[in-house]
């Protein structure tokens, strides 16, 4: 009895077992087949982050486009500027996803973080939400508040210089709340619900961006296992609890006549009324756009002020120009952006000194794709490595000089046809022009203001930044001159015409 029972369950076992061992053997001879026609890489199994200059020197070692092998899974970087053009813009469908992370986009995003969706319907949605939002002209309506925010940095400095990077996350805070959800009273960044639960969850996000963060993206049953992710999951309820909330307490300015212009009252508007998007969905929308515009700004700028006092002859260049065409009667507006052409091209340049996301973005490749006769098997996480395409010598000659004239051409004129700092192809930033307005009005606004120096007591470590797909400048001193007479100035900034 007990034989007869036993013998068709041992076969099927058996069955089962082969059938296992067969398709292993397949894959396993598959994943050899294809590691073997990898793009060259450093030896063995490197685990860990690995910081922007080890992989800069990788990929002067080892070429253009480096691999790692991560277990079994494949990690490919791309380190110049000729190849992340030609294989993620020119060959952009095949890398326009981004990898499926567990514990990111699922458990954290509940698969509606826009930065980390893969290709489907909503991201086509998404994007094109964002799109009709961010065209160049649409951005236009935002450029009073932008100015004024700017201002207000200056009179903040003024009060108390040494916390000029409180002051800049302030600026970035009430730009990005404003413009998404159409908040204009004041923000303060120590009692601001959501700038406070931003300034907590934003490591936390970004952490999960960056491939082998949770053994639950390797592993992905794991969060079945009783107990796992406790701690994720529980950011996850806090985070799905703070989006809907705050949507739910801007709903009726979001759907009244009278309420400003935002990305939420058009959304709402727009889109939820067509039906296009669900009510998670445009918390979550406008939540990722808060989380992805927040950080990348103030970060943006406060690079930007530390090349000011590192470079203080190119700075000279850009307080000349200031004063040939704004003058020292009135502050910069958006009406001279295109006159400034020293004060973009310092930014251009600061942006690639010290890039805000140096690993670049992950990208999943969707088919094997073949390089020079390497293959970037279909499945392979894929970064454009910011960091490193920056010192593409090739593309930007002496590239350890800071040097702003490298964005002019021979007329003097902005060319920023090589600017990689937004991305690259079909995942590229959706917020570029936004960004790009609140960093020029920024700058201007400082340097027309200030010289800005460093403490001859509190040198800057101009290296000193913290690694992760948003790189942030850890704490350093700042002393700022006044270019005018400091009442002069709290009056022009003041007023409603300066
Ligand atoms: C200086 C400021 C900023 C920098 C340096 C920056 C940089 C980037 C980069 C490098 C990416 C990834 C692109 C890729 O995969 O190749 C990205 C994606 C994204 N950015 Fe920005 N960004 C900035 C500001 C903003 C702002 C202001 C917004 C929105 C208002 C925004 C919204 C997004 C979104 C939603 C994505 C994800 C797009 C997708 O996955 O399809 N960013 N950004």
């Amino acid at each position: 009895m007990f034989d007869l029972i036993q013998r068709p369950f041992l076969q099927l076992a058996s069955l089962v077992l082969a059938s296992i061992v067969v398709v292993y053997e397949i894959d396993r001879r598959q994943t050899r087949r294809k590691h073997a026609l990898l793009p060259p890489g450093p030896p063995g199994d490197p685990h860990g982050k690995y910081p922007p200059r080890l992989i800069a020197k990788w990929i002067e070692e080892y070429g253009p486009i480096i691999s790692l092998k991560q277990g079994r899974d494949v990690l490919v970087i791309i380190g110049r500027h000729h190849e992340a053009t030609q294989l993620l813009e020119k060959q952009g469908a095949c890398f326009a996803d981004r990898p499926h992370t567990v514990a990111g986009g699922d458990i954290l995003g509940r698969g509606m973080r826009f930065m980390l969706l893969s290709t489907c319907d909503r991201l086509r949605r998404f994007r094109k939400a964002a799109h009709l939002h961010f065209q160049p002209k649409a951005t236009l309506a935002y450029d009073a508040d932008q100015t004024l925010y700017a201002r207000n940095v200056i009179l903040d400095l003024l009060e108390d210089p040494d916390s000029h990077q409180l002051h800049i996350k302030r600026f970035s805070g009430s730009v990005t709340l404003r413009v998404i959800y159409g908040k204009t009273t004041p923000t303060h960044l120590t009692t601001d619900p959501y700038l406070l639960h931003l300034k907590r969850m934003v490591p936390v996000v970004q952490g999960a961006l960056l491939p082998g963060a949770y053994k639950v993206d390797q592993y992905p049953f794991l969060r079945y296992v009783p107990g796992y992710g406790r701690q994720l999951k529980r950011w996850g309820e806090e985070e799905d609890e703070m989006l809907m909330g705050y949507m739910n307490q801007y709903k009726s300015q979001i759907t009244s006549d009278s309420g400003p212009h935002s990305v939420a009252k058009d959304i709402v508007t727009r889109t939820v009324n067509e039906g296009n998007f669900t009510g998670p969905e445009t918390a979550y929308f406008l939540g990722s756009l808060v989380g992805a515009a927040f950080d990348t700004t103030q970060v943006a700028i406060s690079t930007i002020m530390m090349a000011a006092a590192r470079f203080p002859e190119h700075q000279a260049v850009v307080h000349a120009q200031l004063d040939a065409i704004v003058g020292r009667d009135a502050a910069p507006t958006f009406a001279d952006w295109d006159s400034l052409t020293e004060v973009q091209a310092f930014i251009l340049e600061a942006l690639r000194w010290r890039p805000v996301n140096p690993f670049g973005a992950p990208r999943r490749a969707s088919k094997d794709v073949i390089w020079n006769g390497y293959c970037i098997p279909a499945g392979a996480t894929v970064f454009g490595n910011h960091w490193s395409i920056a010192r593409d010598p090739e593309v930007f000659p002496e590239p350890e000089k800071f040097n702003p004239k490298r964005w002019l051409d021979s007329d003097g004129r902005i060319n920023d046809l090589k600017a990689f700092s937004f991305g690259f192809g079909r995942r590229t930033c959706v917020g570029s022009n936004l960004a790009l307005r609140s960093l020029y009005i920024a700058a201007a606004t400082l340097l027309w203001s200030f010289t800005i120096c460093e403490d001859p007591k509190r040198p800057i470590d101009d290296t000193a930044f913290v690694p992760g797909i948003v790189s942030h400048q850890k704490p350093f001193s700042l002393a700022f001159e006044p270019r005018l007479d400091v009442e002069i100035l709290k009056e022009i900034l003041s007023s409603k015409t300066g």
